[in-house]
């Protein structure tokens, strides 16, 4: 990060954040160089293989000639199998063209933020939450304000502290269910409170649903888009990598109203021109065809987050909650004397095994860790015994 400061740099260089996931796979494998075993609990990617007929589909593309530029935007039949897919999924109805489809869904963060937000505009943004949003908020020189989210509610959106943030200057909320790192969600009921509380306001909402499909049905996914105030001010941030195991692929897209839509795409134009074709007829397979190998992962997923979440709590100084969707546990953590940061850097190095500090995602969730169950039994068995002979000895 000290690179960041380089006097070469643009001063909002210095403002840019990063996801720390990447930097303890980098420790992780290096250990691993050095003939450690690990077992690696910060991915935040499906372990599961991209299903063939997904594959096939981008093979028989490749062979069929798509393999040069298409509309910034994204290709009109797979806008189209956007459009009914995830208009079906959220009881909405959506038009192509207010659709963009990117590199990855990541852009679309990125793209709605500058689009949006600049000096003077406030934005908010869930804590613990993913980093990205932060970074980008300071990158455009917007003001971050954090909004809450605790273990003893759930890891719902604390609705009293965001209805006193809610200022004249807000322009933006963006929201996260389920989420990443809590496996939280929001109620449907609590999405609706959210829409009533900006009805009369002039802010948009980005609501990021790139885990929408991974729940385990304790608490019903809904869309802050389906609001009746809320439709022509939200931006949907969803696509193809946690859904499908398509992260190396990098699909994604964004649903919007109109006026945005052409904004991101015209961003698109500035940064990457376009989305690979051949990617992208590969999602409208993904769309289209049969649907059993995510609903087989999303039942592996629930047994292992059981199998997580029992172990964790077996263990004495840990507290984990059953979140109910996404791939991720956030246990507190107490009585080890030390930060959270310290704590995941020993158990990499003393126990072998990888998980993030909750500091990575805000200050409210710096108690806790976050590992990630997109990882077999067999490894969440080891790590779970590994993590508590250590936990155990470092209390001795
Ligand atoms: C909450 C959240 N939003 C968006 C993304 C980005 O997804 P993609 O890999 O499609 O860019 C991630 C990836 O980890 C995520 O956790």
């Amino acid at each position: 990060m000290a690179l960041l400061n380089h006097p070469a740099l643009a001063p909002s260089m210095s403002r840019l954040g990063t996801e720390t996931a990447f930097a303890v796979l980098a420790r992780a494998r290096e250990l691993e160089g050095q003939g450690r075993d690990i077992v690696h609990l910060e991915i935040g990617e499906p372990d599961f293989a991209t299903p063939p007929n997904i594959c096939d589909a981008a093979k028989r593309a490749i062979d069929e000639g798509h393999t040069h530029y298409g509309p910034s935007a994204g290709l009109p039949e797979l806008r189209t199998a956007i459009a009914e897919t995830a208009g079906g999924q959220r009881g909405i109805t959506i038009d192509a063209d207010e659709i963009v489809v990117t590199p990855g869904a990541k852009p679309i963060m990125y793209f709605a933020i500058t689009a949006l937000c600049g000096p003077g505009d406030e934005v908010l943004f869930p804590d613990p939450g993913f980093p990205i949003y932060e970074s980008v908020i300071d990158f455009v020189g917007a003001t971050p304000v954090p909004v809450s989210l605790r273990a003893d509610t759930g890891f719902r959106l604390d609705l009293d502290e965001l209805r006193d943030k809610i200022s004249p200057r807000t322009k933006l909320l963006i929201i996260n269910s389920p989420q990443n790192p809590t496996g939280g969600m929001l109620s449907p009921e609590d999405i609706n409170t959210i829409g009533d509380l900006l009805a009369d306001h002039h802010a948009y909402v980005l609501s990021d649903e790139i885990y929408g499909r991974v729940t385990y049905g304790e608490v019903k996914q809904a869309s802050i888009a389906a609001h009746p105030s809320m439709r022509q001010r939200t931006i949907i941030l969803d696509g193809f990598s946690k859904t499908y195991a398509m992260t190396g692929w990098r699909l994604g897209f964004g649903i919007m109203p109109r006026h945005l839509a052409t904004a991101l795409a015209q961003l698109q134009t500035n940064v990457t021109s376009c989305t690979a074709s051949f990617v992208q007829i590969a999602g409208i397979e993904a769309l289209r065809g049969p649907q059993g190998p995510c609903q087989a992962m999303v039942k592996e997923f629930k047994s292992r987050r059981d199998l997580l979440v029992d172990g964790l709590n077996r263990i004495p100084g840990i507290t984990c909650q059953r979140p109910a969707g996404a791939f991720y546990v956030f246990p507190q953590i107490e009585g080890f004397g030390t930060d959270t940061d310290e704590l995941a850097a020993r158990l990499l190095q003393e126990a072998g095994v990888a998980v993030l500090a909750g500091s990575a995602f805000g200050k409210v969730g710096s108690d806790s860790l976050r590992l990630s169950y997109a990882n077999s039994q067999e490894n969440l068995h080891e790590a779970i015994g590994r993590i508590e002979t250590w936990m155990v000895s470092a209390h001795s």
